[in-house]
């Protein structure tokens, strides 16, 4: 038996070259991962190019921090034949998946790969997908998925469809775990809009983003509309009608840049704080100018994002579903560095009521909040429930119920300030006390009562106004009255319900020093399955 060749010390590193068999692995090896980096080919590239689109590696590019992308089962192929499959054995399948940082963080990603296929789903593009969600659950980071795809591989036939269950399935375990997040860039038909759906947030970018669970043709024939796919399923018709985008961009880049800023307030996963920044060198500071920011009538509006951003830290707010349920408007921010869910009634539309559309946006973006350790700073100006048929019909029941469980339910520290309005149910419902808020703050020009002066005048006074010599002015006298007595913050402020009445110039600090007095908050929910929100 010869002895095994020992190399004198300060030749270790002297380049060697390799065997023949070596050099054959690894030639071959070069020769599937530029297959595998080619994708679909020249042709395909150039195509998707001509869309307006990038190929699924140029956006993992912007979306990554340079060199941070570590890819998995690049070289996985179906294992299907018939239908041409045979000659489609491309690896990568279709779809590439892995796992990068962004701003140093980790993320694990999967970007399907139009070019091959249509990026349509098979058995092992999901089972693709499948594993690097299992490992995103596992390692407790986000999911990010980039979505361009013609749906359920025609050609596997049920492998298919059962791909996309297993992949649905593993969206519902992760959901509240870690955050899932969904760019759709694409096409996104059939029963694949459900896996987006499943997620916490849906980025679309205007231009060739499509999602419809059945496409215009098929609209066509079924119910005679004539619809184009840009208006049955782009990005703007999701953001103002159908609500199912959060986020829209204008173009890929944007909206890739969009998913990176959005992951900068989340945790890695539900049992992590989302990442503070610097906190506030002077928390005591007060702004002068909030003592003059509402207009002089209370029926003027004025737009809850300037009231925002004076009180949170400069950068502003993320918002979701900007352009839906506009009346309520919602969004990331940061306060003391500390990032928070903001939710204010917006006055500028339908005078800040709540109506089905934003009890539904606000429950939705409340329940996301707590689920991923998000404080809730809300800024109350709201003079009630929309009344009305299309609401009454419309379920407005149901789903402000949804806003009041979500606000009832959560468990993080919810802050809330109520600067004008907060009439009937709608005061109860927006992060009041009794729906366990922990820091409850007023304006002096607060209004907290059963219902607006006209309306309570009316109810109360009918009889006696009717018979007035001069009703007008009886009534200016009533509601003056009623102001006084009742539609103001200090009968919630002798009761507890606030904790504090503030002048204005001090809201950012109050709201500070609650934040960090509430950092320890631990509140344990009775033990159940799960609660039964009424969806
Ligand atoms: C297999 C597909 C495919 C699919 C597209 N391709 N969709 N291959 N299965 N589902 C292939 C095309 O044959 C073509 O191959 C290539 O991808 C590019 O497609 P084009 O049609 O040339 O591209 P484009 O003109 O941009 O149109 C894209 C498209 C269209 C709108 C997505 O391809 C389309 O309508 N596809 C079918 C969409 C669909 O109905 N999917 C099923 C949805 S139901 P070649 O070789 O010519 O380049 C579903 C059920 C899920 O997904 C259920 C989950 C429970």
């Amino acid at each position: 038996m010869s002895e095994p060749p020992t190399s004198p010390r300060g030749q270790a590193d002297a380049p060697a070259e390799p065997g023949a068999a070596a050099s054959e692995g690894l030639a071959e090896l070069a020769r599937r991962e530029a297959q595998a980096e080619r994708g679909g080919g020249e042709d395909a590239i150039a195509a998707q190019h001509a869309k307006g689109k990038l190929t699924a590696r140029e956006r993992l590019d912007l979306l990554l921090d340079e060199g941070s992308f570590v890819e998995l089962d690049k070289l996985a192929t179906h294992r299907s034949t018939g239908f041409g499959l045979e000659d489609q054995r491309i690896p990568g399948d279709g779809v590439v998946t892995g796992h990068g940082t962004v701003a140093g963080r980790r993320v694990c990603v999967f970007s399907h790969d139009f070019t091959v296929m249509g990026g349509s789903l098979g058995e092992v593009f999901a089972e693709k997908i499948g594993k690097v969600m299992d490992l995103a659950l596992r390692m407790g980071v986000p999911i990010i998925g980039l979505n361009d795809s013609g749906g359920a591989r025609i050609q596997e036939g049920v492998a298919s469809l059962g791909g996309y269950g297993d992949i649905f399935r593993r969206n519902v375990l992760a959901s509240g775990v870690i955050p899932q997040i969904s760019l759709i860039l694409g096409p996104c038909a059939g029963g694949a809009v459900y896996s987006p759906a499943l997620t916490d947030f849906v980025l679309m970018a205007q231009g060739a983003a499509r999602m419809f669970v059945t496409g215009p043709h098929v609209v066509r024939s079924v119910t005679g509309e004539d619809v184009s796919a840009e208006e049955l399923g782009g990005a703007d018709s999701h953001a103002t009608r159908s609500g199912v985008a959060h986020v829209t961009a204008p173009d890929e880049p944007t909206c890739l840049a969009h998913a990176r800023e959005l992951l900068g307030f989340l945790p890695d996963n539900n049992l992590e704080e989302p990442p503070a920044g610097p906190p506030e060198e002077d928390p005591d500071r007060e702004d002068p100018a909030l003592d003059a920011f509402l207009p002089d009538r209370p029926d003027q509006a004025y737009d809850a994002r300037d009231l925002v951003e004076r009180v949170v830290d400069p950068g502003g707010l993320y918002e979701i579903h900007e352009a839906w349920g506009e009346n309520l408007v919602c969004g990331l921010a940061r306060l003391d560095g500390q990032p928070v869910g903001v939710v204010a009634n917006d006055p500028r539309h339908l005078a800040g009521v709540l109506d089905a559309r934003a009890s539904e946006k606000g429950a939705r973006f409340v329940r996301t909040c707590d689920a991923f350790n998000l404080p809730l700073l809300t800024f109350v100006d709201v003079p009630g429930f929309l009344p009305g048929t299309e609401q009454e019909w419309g379920g407005i029941i149901r789903h402000g119920a949804k806003l009041l469980y979500a606000y009832c339910e959560a468990t993080v520290p919810k802050l809330t300030v109520i600067v004008r309005k907060a009439y009937g149910g709608a005061y109860d419902v927006m992060g009041s006390k009794h729906c366990g808020a922990d820091l409850n703050l007023a304006w002096p020009s607060a209004e907290v009562a059963v219902m607006g002066p006209e309306g309570a005048i009316s109810v109360l006074y009918r009889r006696e106004l009717e018979q007035a010599d001069d009703p007008q002015a009886r009534r200016a006298e009533l509601v003056e009255h009623y102001h006084r007595e009742l539609a103001n913050p200090w009968r919630a402020a002798e009761r507890g319900y606030v904790d504090a009445v503030i002048a204005p110039r001090a809201t950012r600090s109050q709201l500070i020093h609650g934040l960090r007095f509430a950092s320890s908050k631990r509140e344990v929910p009775p033990a159940r399955k799960h609660g039964n929100l009424p969806l």
